[in-house]
Parts: C-alpha cells; structure tokens; sequence
C-alpha cells in the first residue's frame, strides 16, 4: 500500500479551510478503510486486554491529576517509537496533514502525541480548551472516531462551541458532531471549547492528538 499520499489533497484543503475560517473542520471517510478497520481493532483489543488507564486533566508528569467530574473517559498512549504497522500509517496520514498546516497557516510545527481513547457509557469530558501552557504547546486537536453504525440517541456527540470575540456568542453558537467511524475532526487548540456528552449504552471509540510546536 502506498503509504505516501494515504489522502486526498482535496479533503486537507477542506482541513485547512476550516481551520482558517471557523477554527476547526471535519472529513469523513479519512482514512482508507482496511487502515481505519485494523486501527480499530487494535483499539478494541488493547482495552479488552486491559491496557488502558482513566484519562486525567493537566501535563503527564507535571500537573496531572484525575478529576472524575471533569472526564470520565479511558486512555492509552501510543508510543511513537512502537508503532504498529497500522498507527505508523495513521502518523504518516497525520504528517501530510502537518506539512499542509504548516505551509498554508504559517506555523511550524514539528511533533505530533497521541492516544486511543475509549468511553463507556455514561462517560463525558466537560467542556474544555486542550491546550497547556508549556514548551510543548498544542496547536491542532486531531480526533478520528472508531463508531460503526453510532446514532443520535448513542449520545457521545462532540460538542463545539462557536470561536468568537464576543462573549454573548460564546457559549450560544455550537455544533453537535456525532462520533461515527472514520470521521475526523481538527481544531484550534487554544481556541476552540469544546465538550464530549455522555455516551448513553455504547462504548465510544476515538484516536485523539495534538499537533505541537516542541520548542
Ligand atoms: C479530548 C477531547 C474529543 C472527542 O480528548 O481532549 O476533547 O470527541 N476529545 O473525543
Ligand atoms: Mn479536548
């Protein structure tokens, strides 16, 4: 498989756009299929193997801290030194992405972290901004979901809340995104709030990560 140009250069100017006008952008069908299938299987098996943790707030190592009434949700972080064959392709897919970024929003960077993300049912992620305050910023949120068949009365919709100056509009204007298989969302970071509601009796699969400026 040619694992060079994995997209459609149409659907990362759709990306990017996105990002330029409103501060966040979706695509479905992201990846080509065999790669989503297998990323998903890995995902399914790491959790029935018991590889995941619960997802906490704040730096790994630095601030970290579980905050159950903040989220709710279970992780595990891809080691970007042992990828599998399929998360290597996921990155490459990630790294085109970043190189468009970059050329197009004049930004520069450089590293890219990641992990599984799973949550059961009844699980959330209050509305949030995901960036710290730190040498390694996170400039680009990058989430691709893992939902066959998910449904509106599945719940789990990503919640994002309009990027605006005026503080009337900020918690009004947003757009409820449901997490189904194969559909990517991108977004501002430092600018965009966002939520994850409660998944109401399916479990809710995700590859989330940043795109970062290590300095
Ligand atoms: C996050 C997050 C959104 C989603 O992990 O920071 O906001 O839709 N995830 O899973
Ligand atoms: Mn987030």
């Amino acid at each position: 498989m040619n694992s060079i140009n994995l997209i459609e250069s149409d659907k990362i100017n759709l990306l990017i756009d996105g990002l330029t006008e409103k501060g966040w952008a979706t695509v479905d069908d992201f990846l080509p299929l065999e790669i989503a299938n297998s990323l998903r299987k890995e995902l399914n098996d790491e959790f029935e193997k018991g590889e995941f943790d619960k997802a906490g707030i704040g730096r790994r190592g630095v601030d970290w801290q579980l905050r159950p009434e903040i989220r709710s949700d279970y992780v595990k972080w891809l080691q970007p030194n042992q990828l599998t064959e399929f998360q290597q392709l996921y990155w490459t897919q990630i790294d085109n992405f970043k190189q468009a970024i970059n050329q197009e929003l004049y930004l520069s960077l450089n590293n890219f972290e990641s992990h599984f993300a799973i949550y059961p049912p009844k699980s959330f992620y209050k509305k949030h901004l995901d960036h710290h305050q730190t040498a390694q910023r996170r400039f680009i949120s990058c989430i691709l979901y893992f939902n066959q068949d998910w449904k509106k009365e599945d719940g789990g919709e990503l919640r994002i809340y309009a990027q605006d100056d005026n503080e009337d509009n900020k918690n009004k204007a947003q757009t409820d995104i449901l997490p189904i298989f194969n559909r990517f969302v991108c977004m501002r970071s430092e600018l965009i709030w966002h939520e994850v509601l409660p998944s109401e009796k399916r479990n809710r699969m995700s590859i989330t990560g940043w795109l970062r400026r290590e300095i």
